[in-house]
Parts: C-alpha cells; structure tokens; sequence
C-alpha cells in the first residue's frame, strides 16, 4: 500500500521503516530538515538499536522517502500521524499544537475514500474533533494508538502485542467507513493480522484512552513498588525480595516492579499528567485522582536518592566527587526527556558537588539540556577519583560490565548507590564498598 507517515520523531522515524520492511511504499514527513536529511541519508537522528539497518534496507528498496513537502504525501491511501504531544509549558495538559497543524497541513491533499490514522497519544475527544474536519475531505479519521517501548522500538512496531483500531461508531457498531477503514488498517498490519495478533476494532475515545489507561497503569505499577520501597526503608525490609515474592503470583507478575529512582522518559509522565488534566475537564478529576499520587511517589525517589548520596558522604557532597553513572531515562536509548538520572545529576550538582556524569548514548542529548555538568564519554575516566558513585541508568556497562575490583581501583572512596537496584549488592559489599540500594537494607 502508498502510506504517508507525518512526523519523523522516535515514534514515525519507526514506523514509516517498518512499514516498508512489511512491504509497503513510505513518504516520510517532518518540519524539521536536519531529521529529514539525516533520515534520507538512512542515519537514524537518535539512537534505536536495529533502527539504522530497517532504514538502510528499506531506502534501498526504493520504497522509502523523506520529504518537508507534505504535498507529497498526498497519493497515500493510509495517512499517519505521529507527531508529538509534549506537555504543555504552562500547565500539565498536553500540547496539541502539532497534531493540529499535521491535520491542517494535510487537509488539502487528502483524497476521498484516504484513511488518516493518528498515532499520538492524545487526550479523550481529539479525535471526534479531528474527524469532522477530515470529513470535509471525503476522509476517514482512526485512532490507531502506538504502544512502542523505545529500546525495542522496531521488534514492537513489527511486532506488536495487539493493534488497536477506534473507527467512527454510530449505535454502539463500526459505521460502513468506519468498516472499510478498519479493513484498510488489517491490510496494512496484514503480517500481524495473519499470525494472529489481537486485532481490536472499537470507538474513537475507547482506542484513545486505551493508550493512556495503559500508560497509567505501567506508571502506577511502578510506584506501588516505589511506595513499598518507602515502606522497606523505614523497617528495614528488601524491596527487591518483596519484588520478587509478590511478583510470583501470576496475577501481579514481576515485570515493571522494579524499585529505584522511578520512570521518566517522553510518555509515562506527561501521560499520566495530561491523563489527570483531561479528567478534571470531563468532571471526573477524582477517578484517577490516585495518579498525582503516582506522580509524586515518583518524583519523591529522586530526593531519597540525592538523600542517599549526601547521608553516604557524611552529610554533605559540597566539593565532593560525585560521579553519575548514565542519563538515558532508561538504557538502550538516549533520549533524556524527564529523565530521572539526569534529574539527579542536577540536584547533586546544585547541592555543590563535583558531578561528573557519563553515558554510552545519551551525552549529547543530555549535555543540550544541562550544559553546567560536567560530561565525560570513557566510563572508567568518569569514574576516577570519585569520592561516591551513583548508578542511574542500568546499562549493562555498569551493571554486568563493572566488577567492584577494577572500580576500586579507579575511585577515590568506594561508595556507591544502586539508584536502579541492578547491582549485585553482596559482591559489592564483599569487595569493600560501602553499598546503598533503594529500598534496601
Ligand atoms: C512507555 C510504555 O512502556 C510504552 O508502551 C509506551 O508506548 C510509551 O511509554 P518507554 O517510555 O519507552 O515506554 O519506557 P518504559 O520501558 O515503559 O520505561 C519507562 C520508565 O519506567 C523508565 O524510566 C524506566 O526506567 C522506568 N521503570 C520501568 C522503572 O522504574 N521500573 C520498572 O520496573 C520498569
């Protein structure tokens, strides 16, 4: 099938690569030239493990483009969009400005009987709004939300664990469009639709807020064992075997149960904030009232870290080494937005300790954001003469690839702090440092 992709970021640079891996011709759109020139060069502008081959492959087919032009993107049969929905600057809500303007922009190039399917995570009701204005074209709008982990982006795009797919309803069915539309969207995934992945046809606001229900419940799991952590440090209990224990039971499970300096990233926060403010506005703020709880439990593991490293000092890091080992909001990617390790890197730094701060990805990133700290590329270097470690982000460079031995031999003091709970703390402590997890004894 002709597909369009609008917006190039981590979401649409994804997906439009692996739209032609599964066969099908991609015109990739964004305002942004410097993204479009790198991506026309097949070099992906951040880094995605897989990401460059799928797009070396499929510019070499021929059936990948990237274009600023949005006009040609106009013989698309399906048009997604996946532009970003950041939180907005002056409150919690999200920003809609860009999917706005993508609608607009497309508009005048749609074709009647074109699909328009939105990949942002939106707020409940965008799209019955959107799909009005793209009526006037002869149009389809569907909510198809994307539930891609970055790190495993391309597996999860060509890969997915269901597809869901909110087509315009009247009486409680899919109208006839809204039918043919969902067929359209079963062409284009027919890879997954053949081997049987979960194909879920449904409304507007029931696709909407499928993406955030899920992105609230991930983020609430989080904090509940953020919550125990807190438990376990004033009793003297081990998050990480309470983990364990609870996680045995099928119906709670382990995964996203593991306790440290909480989640970050471009989704999991401004989601559930945008999530709560959407709520209030619908007059129902108080039925997910428990995730500004979720929110603050969150952002409170950041001071029990900092907490953790200035007790460990003996009560201040003013004139101390600190170094900070990652500032990815999670390994295997760089992206730093809201990410808690560079969070804690700049209140280390603002409570006048020497922060030096390393990561094998996310440097750039992160040195754009908080050009005052001080960033070193080699990890080992980073670490000498430090007088406290911190470990933020749990890439296997430090977490499997640093043995206790040769960081001893490069650190000042050895003391350090598992922020992320990925070290094995015995072996540490055997060595001779002075070991902190989070929630642990
Ligand atoms: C998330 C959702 O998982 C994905 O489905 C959605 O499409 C986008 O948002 P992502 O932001 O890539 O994906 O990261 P994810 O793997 O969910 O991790 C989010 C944050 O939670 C990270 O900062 C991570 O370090 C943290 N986390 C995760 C924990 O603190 N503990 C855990 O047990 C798991």
């Amino acid at each position: 099938m002709r597909l369009s992709v609008i917006g190039c970021g981590y979401l649409g640079a994804v997906h439009a690569a692996a739209m032609v891996s599964i066969g099908h011709e991609v015109v990739g759109v964004d305002v942004d030239e410097g993204k479009i020139e790198s991506l026309s060069r097949g070099e992906a502008p951040f880094f995605e493990p897989g990401l460059p081959e799928i797009l070396t492959e499929a510019i070499a087919t021929g059936r990948l483009r990237f274009t600023t032009d949005i006009a040609e993107a106009a013989h698309a049969e399906v048009h997604f969009v996946a532009v970003g929905t950041p939180q907005q600057k002056d409150g919690s809500a999200a920003d809609l400005t860009y999917v706005d303007a993508a609608v607009d922009a497309l508009l005048p190039h749609l074709t009647a009987g074109a699909v328009v399917a939105g990949k942002s995570t939106v707020p409940v009701g965008t799209a019955a709004t959107l799909a009005e204005r793209v009526a006037t074209a002869g149009a389809t709008l569907v909510w198809n939300p994307e539930f891609l982990r970055e790190g495993f982006a391309v597996k999860d795009t060509i890969d997915p664990d269901r597809l869901v797919v909110g087509v315009p309803f009247h009486d409680g069915s899919a109208t006839a469009e809204g039918e043919r539309a969902a067929d359209m969207l079963r062409e284009v995934y027919h890879p997954s639709v053949a081997q049987g992945t979960p194909f879920i046809v449904t409304d507007h606001a029931t696709a909407e807020l499928v993406k955030v229900a899920a992105n609230a419940f991930l983020a609430t799991k989080i904090s509940f064992i953020n919550a125990m952590a807190e438990i376990a440090e004033v009793t003297g209990a081990d998050v990480t075997t309470l983990a364990d224990a609870i996680g045995h039971d099928v119906r709670i499970g382990r995964r996203f149960l593991g306790a440290g300096i909480g989640f970050g990233g471009g989704c999991l926060p401004k989601d559930i904030r945008a999530f709560s403010a959407r709520a209030e506005e619908l007059g129902r703020g108080e039925s997910v009232a428990f995730l500004r709880e979720v929110d603050a439990i969150n952002m409170r593991r950041r001071d029990r870290a900092v907490d953790l490293v200035v007790a460990a000092l003996g009560g201040s890091v003013f004139k101390k080494n600190v170094t900070v080992l990652g500032a990815a909001f999670k390994p295997f990617s760089d992206d730093t937005r809201d990410s808690p390790a560079l969070d804690v890197a700049v209140r280390l730094f603002g409570l006048g300790a020497w922060v030096t701060i390393t990561d094998p990805e996310a440097i750039p990133n992160a040195r754009a954001l908080h050009p005052q700290l001080n960033y070193v590329d080699d990890r080992d270097e980073a670490l000498r003469s430090a007088d406290a470690v911190i470990v933020v982000t749990e890439w296997d460079q430090y977490r499997r690839e640093l043995s206790p031995e040769h960081a001893g031999s490069l650190v000042n003091r050895r003391v350090i702090i598992d922020g992320r709970n990925c070290l094995d703390a015995a072996a540490w402590r055997a060595d001779g440092w002075a070991y902190y997890g989070m929630g642990r004894p």
